[in-house]
Parts: C-alpha cells; structure tokens; sequence
C-alpha cells in the first residue's frame, strides 16, 4: 500500500471528480473510498478517467472502500461490496474495511434514528459475524485485503486473537494530538499498517496546521505545516490519508521529504492531546454531513 493515501470524504460531486483527478495527476496511487461518502460513482468515473488519460494500468493504484454499519449482517456483506465495486467501476478491491466496528439496524437507510433522533444500533450481529463474511470476499478472491477503521485498541485484540485472516490495517484518526502509539505499537509488532485518517487535524483552526512546534519546523526548513505534519506521519511509520481539494494542494501534500531527527522529537513532544472525530464511540461519523431521510 503507498504510504501516501488520497481520501474522496468530499461532499461535493463534481469537486469529488476534480479532486481525484488532481490526486492522480499528482501522483497519489492510493484512495480510499467509502459506500457512507456517497460519491463512489464519481470516484470511479474519475478513476476511469485519469488511468486511460494518464496510461496508468488498474494494478498501479491501490483501491480500498468501506463496509457501512448498516450492513454488519452477514448476507448484507458481499452485496454490500458488489454495490461498491460496480459504482467504483472495478473487479476487484485492494482493501476492503469495517467502517467502524458499531451494527446499525440493517437497511438502506444508512442513519437510522428513533423518534428521539438516537442512533438505532443492531444488537443481533457480532464483530466476528461480519468480519467472517468480509474473509470470505478474500477466500472468493474479490478483495486482497481486509482490515477495520475507527477502532480501539481494546476492540481489536479480541478480533485479532479470533479471526481467520488478520486484519492487513487498521484506519484511525492520528496526529501529534492524537499519536496512537499503544495502538501502533501493536500494529508495527503484528505486521498490520496503521493508516492515519485527519493527519493534518482535519484542517481545523486552530490545530494542529497552527501548532507553533509546527510552524517553526516548517519555517525552519523550508517546507509548509501540512508538508511537515505529514512527514512527521510517515516517518513514525503509518500510512496517511489527505483530502487536497485542488491540483495545487495535491502537489504539496505529495511533495514531502523527510525531517530531520530533533524535528520529530520536538513534535512526539506536543502535549496537546485532542480528538476531533468521536465516531470511534459511536460508529456516526464526524465529518460527513447527515443526509435527512427520504
Ligand atoms: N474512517 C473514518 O471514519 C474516517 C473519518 C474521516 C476521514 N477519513 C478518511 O480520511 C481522509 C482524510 O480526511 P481528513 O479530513 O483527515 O483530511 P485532511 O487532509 O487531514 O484534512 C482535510 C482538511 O485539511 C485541509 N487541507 C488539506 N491539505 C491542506 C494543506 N496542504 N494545507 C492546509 N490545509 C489543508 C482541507 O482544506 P480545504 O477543504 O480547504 O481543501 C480540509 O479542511 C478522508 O477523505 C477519508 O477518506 C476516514
């Protein structure tokens, strides 16, 4: 998996198809999709698009989207990724995640409420049901890896020591406010990538971007707080996942080079310790807008 990883969380259609396009050009060769951000379609068309125009073969970029919670129930699972390949117009997936390990009520409505506005969780499914139907997508050669995303530590050991096919990765949220390192410590010592979601704070101000241990690295040599945000992630050892949403963003994000070692001391040592995206509590995502139901 290339470490640098361009995720299509962009609410906006036509922006989705721009964006991706931009990625490609830029030299992102892996995106990360999910059936929850609704815009698999316009990833797909966008892909299609860049790899005739660019001469780039499908071997050459590395695909994962996400299971939604909504379709945690095992006969749920293998249609729910046949609906993901045909909208992403591929035969086959790099990756395929557990977006979060919290069971919605199954359905196509993929935020069910009840009439207080509460989530409706689905207590007649277990992680390792769903996680049994997503190995057998790999027995039946349809995706070559499986792994998990907004997950703790303490969620995973259990499915780890059970499952059949290990989790290949694990997608978090991570940045200097949130290093994860229990969690990637145990990923680097059982071979699992830890795939680093928000690593530039999700853009928030103020963040991590406006760090001032950041921006004096940034000033110091030569690069831009996101360059060195990202940086700092790769050289810690995850992959990352980055939204750029224009051609010139795309090219910073790419454009990273390693940082010297008193750099990355003085950033493992930012005190600030925050979580921006409380969906590892509850499977709602942070980010993505709720769409109210038909
Ligand atoms: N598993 C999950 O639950 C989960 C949750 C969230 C995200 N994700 C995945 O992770 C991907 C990354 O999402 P993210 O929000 O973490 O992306 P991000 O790139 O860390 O943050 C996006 C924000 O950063 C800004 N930004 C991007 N490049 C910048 C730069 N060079 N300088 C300054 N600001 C910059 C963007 O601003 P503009 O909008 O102005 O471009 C946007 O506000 C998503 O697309 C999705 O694939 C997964």
């Amino acid at each position: 998996m290339p470490a640098l990883g361009f995720g299509t969380l962009i609410p906006d259609a036509a922006v989705t198809i721009t964006a991706t396009k931009g990625a490609l050009e830029a030299g992102f060769r892996h995106f990360d999709c999910a059936e929850r951000y609704r815009n698999e379609r316009e990833v797909g068309e966008a892909l299609q698009a860049g790899l005739t125009a660019g001469g780039i073969a499908r071997e050459d970029i590395f695909v994962t989207t996400k299971l939604w919670n909504s379709n945690h129930r095992p006969e749920r699972v293998a249609p729910a990724f046949d609906a993901s390949l045909d909208r992403l117009k591929l035969n086959y997936l790099d990756l395929y995640l557990m977006h979060t390990p919290f069971a919605f009520q199954p359905g196509d409505e993929q935020d069910p409420r009840d009439q207080n506005g509460d989530v409706v969780y689905d207590d007649g499914v277990t992680l390792l049901d769903t996680w049994k139907a997503m190995e057998s997508l790999v027995d039946r050669g349809r995706c070559r890896a499986i792994g998990l995303s907004d997950i703790t530590l303490d969620r995973l050991l259990p499915l780890y020591e059970s499952a059949r096919i290990k989790p290949a990765v694990v997608q978090v949220e991570s940045h200097p406010y949130l290093p994860e390192t229990e969690l990637l410590e145990f990923c680097k010592k059982n071979g699992i990538v830890f795939l680093a979601f928000a690593p530039l704070g999700h853009g928030m101000r103020p963040g991590p971007l406006e760090d001032s241990v950041i921006t004096a690295i940034a000033a110091r040599v030569g690069k831009t707080p996101a360059q060195v945000l990202l940086a700092w992630a790769v050289q810690r050892g995850t992959a990352l996942l980055t939204t750029p949403k224009n051609a010139a963003r795309a090219k910073e994000n790419f454009d990273i080079s390693p940082l010297p070692e008193d750099a990355l001391d003085a950033i493992n040592r930012i005190q600030t310790r925050q979580r921006l995206n409380d969906v590892v509590n509850t499977g709602s995502p942070g980010f993505i807008p709720r769409v109210p139901s038909a």
